[in-house]
């Protein structure tokens, strides 16, 4: 299989409905977490181009960001749960975010990131019941491994699998600015457009 690294990308636009129709059909893969916990900054790593749009101020994605690859797109999202917006922003970019899980009838698979060094918060839990509701393929990923000593990693990623009710080995631990887990996690979004299954929370 070849790598994602050297698949062509195309931007195909920013877009503030869910139900935004993409010509061609193709499968999707949309990528879900908290404001600020590294979507964008992920994407960008993994796909070794700057394609998405990231900051050190949460709240920075407000559409879905549409990217095309041969055969699939990739969907950068707003976080949710940034606490400083207004309540009808808030309830906006919720009703995208959960929308999109729903509704899309193309979605394949879902990236779902977390910070290795945080409990879920009440958000994160919500989107565990939705993720599990809908029955989509999760691609379950912790983010910012860098920010741990290496000590206290492996407890971490234990401890944040039994918080998801997930298998610790199906975690995929990431840090884009050191490179953790970006081929693994290549090779995993291919899988996933390609028909593989994968694990629910
Ligand atoms: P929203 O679009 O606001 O929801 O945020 P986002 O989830 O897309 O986060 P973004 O990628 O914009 O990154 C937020 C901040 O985290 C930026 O300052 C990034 O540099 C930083 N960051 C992301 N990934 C990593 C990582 O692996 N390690 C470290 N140390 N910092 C990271
Ligand atoms: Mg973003």
């Amino acid at each position: 299989m070849a790598s994602i690294t050297d698949l062509p990308i195309e931007f195909v636009g920013s877009f503030p409905d869910p139900r935004q129709r993409l010509a061609p059909i193709l499968p999707e893969i949309a990528v879900l977490g908290r404001s600020n916990v590294g979507k964008s900054t992920l994407i960008n790593a993994v796909v070794g181009r700057r394609i998405a749009r990231t900051s050190g101020t949460p709240g920075k994605t407000q559409h879905l960001n549409v990217f095309r690859f041969p055969t699939f797109y990739l969907i950068d999202l707003p976080g949710y749960g940034y606490a400083k917006l207004s309540l009808s922003e808030r309830r906006r970019l919720r009703a995208l975010v959960y929308d999109t899980v729903v509704g899309r009838t193309d979605l394949a698979a879902v990236m779902w990131l977390l910070d290795i060094r945080h409990p879920p918060s009440k958000d994160d839990l919500a989107m565990r019941d939705l993720l599990a509701e809908s029955k989509r393929e999760t691609i379950v990923i912790l983010t910012k491994s860098d920010k741990l000593p290496q000590a206290q990693r492996l407890a971490a990623v234990r401890a944040r699998a039994v918080d998801l009710e997930v298998d610790a080995e199906d975690v995929v631990v990431t840090s884009a600015t050191k490179g953790t887990g970006l081929e693994e996690l290549g090779e995993l979004m291919l899988e996933a457009v390609a028909g593989e299954s994968r694990s629910r929370p």
